[in-house]
């Protein structure tokens, strides 16, 4: 079961401070919407105005098209799962996933059915008898995520939970997480300032920065489409190059031409302002190593960076800009090589200001 969240001009302010600007934000029914971004960007403050724990300043929250703004967080069919566990350390995993069941006077064997139902969904079974501390770390989360699963919300909230975790650990987790997304059905809203753990575990993701919403999109939308420059330097590596419009269009149409040196020829559909500066991005999976004469840009290879699977290649401009290139081992450039960089033109993005 899962529902549609929306929120709707909601708002919050500690007295001067703006912890969340005026915001919208729909999330469709049985979606994993994860707002990302930097410390104190607003997501913890989004996501407990969602959960009823904070009230909001303006605006309202709806659920399935209720308004349940003034509604009390227990009342709106909604789960939580933070990064300290808060499992009672007195009572056995069991009771700690019995525990809302109970407060939502189920009976014995509904209580009985949906907490072994919990625990074998987070593969947890076998340790219905512990108590907490005698759980590692992933355990406890796990047996977090079995007492929100329980009671079946229909939306569950998500505040950093892996945060407590170690790498490994962290990532053997957003698969479980995934596993159980799908398997109950419910809507997801993560949290995590980790753009990775976001790009792996989203249908869509909600950049925030400094206590607004910077860019909604798919994972693909945001790496491959940045609106912004802060959106750009979030997610994975840019390249970020300036230049202005060339006023000589080309056979191949338009161009920017570099304040570093150089001439990006742009997409065909692009439309862009004579004489302002623009700014462009390119992953550095793009470009493609070519002689120098025939590059966009051109430039010597200032340092080779080995990968594993890759080469990351940094490559000086005639200015000292640097931009960084992934490059097939087999190409085996060498530092001091002088190259030129071509790419698709479609994997040239124009930035907004
Ligand atoms: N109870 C409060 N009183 C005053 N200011 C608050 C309160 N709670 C949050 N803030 C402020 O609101 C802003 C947003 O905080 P929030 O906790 O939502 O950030 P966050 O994106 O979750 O950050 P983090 O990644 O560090 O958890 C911050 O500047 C914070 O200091
Ligand atoms: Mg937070």
């Amino acid at each position: 079961m899962s529902s549609k969240l929306e929120a709707i001009g909601i708002a919050k302010r500690y007295g001067d401070a703006v912890a969340l600007e005026p915001t919208d934000l729909a999330v469709q029914a049985g979606e994993f919407l994860t707002l990302l971004g930097p410390s104190g960007s607003g997501k913890t403050t989004l996501l407990q105005m969602i959960s009823g724990l904070v009230a909001p300043s303006a605006g309202r929250i709806e659920i399935d098209g209720r308004d349940v703004t003034h509604v009390e967080p227990g009342k709106r069919g909604i789960g939580m799962v933070f990064q300290s566990y808060a499992l009672f350390p007195h009572m056995s995993v069991w009771d700690n996933v019995a525990y809302g069941l109970r407060m939502r006077r189920k009976s014995r064997e509904e209580v009985r059915g949906a907490v072994d139902d919990a625990l074998a969904m987070v593969r947890m079974t076998e340790y219905a008898k512990r108590f907490p501390k005698e759980l590692s770390g992933g355990q406890q989360q796990r047996i977090a995520l079995a007492r929100c699963f329980a009671y079946r919300p229909s939306v569950i909230l998500l505040d950093e939970p892996l945060g407590a975790l170690d790498k490994k650990l962290r990532e053997h987790m957003q698969s479980e997480i995934r596993r159980l997304h799908k398997e109950l059905g419910a809507t997801f809203v993560y949290v995590t300032h980790d753009q990775d753990e976001a790009l792996t575990l989203s249908d869509r993701i909600c950049l925030m920065n400094q206590a607004r919403i910077e860019q909604v999109g798919t994972p693909t939308d945001l790496y491959d489409r940045p609106a912004t420059r802060f959106a750009a330097g979030f997610i994975g590596h840019s390249n970020l190059l300036e230049g202005a419009l060339d006023d000589a269009r080309g056979a191949s149409g338009e161009a920017i031409l570099l304040a570093a040196g150089g001439r990006i020829p742009l997409p065909m559909n692009a439309s862009v302002a004579s004489g302002a500066r623009h700014t462009l991005l390119v992953r550095p999976e793009a470009p493609r190593l070519v002689e120098p004469e025939r590059g966009f840009v051109d430039g010597t290879i200032a340092d080779i960076v080995f990968f594993g699977s890759d080469t990351r290649v940094q490559l000086a401009m005639n200015d000292g800009s640097e931009l960084t290139v992934r490059c097939e081992r087999s190409l085996s450039p060498r530092i001091g090589d002088k190259v030129g960089l071509v790419w698709d033109p479609y994997r040239t993005t124009l930035l907004h200001a």
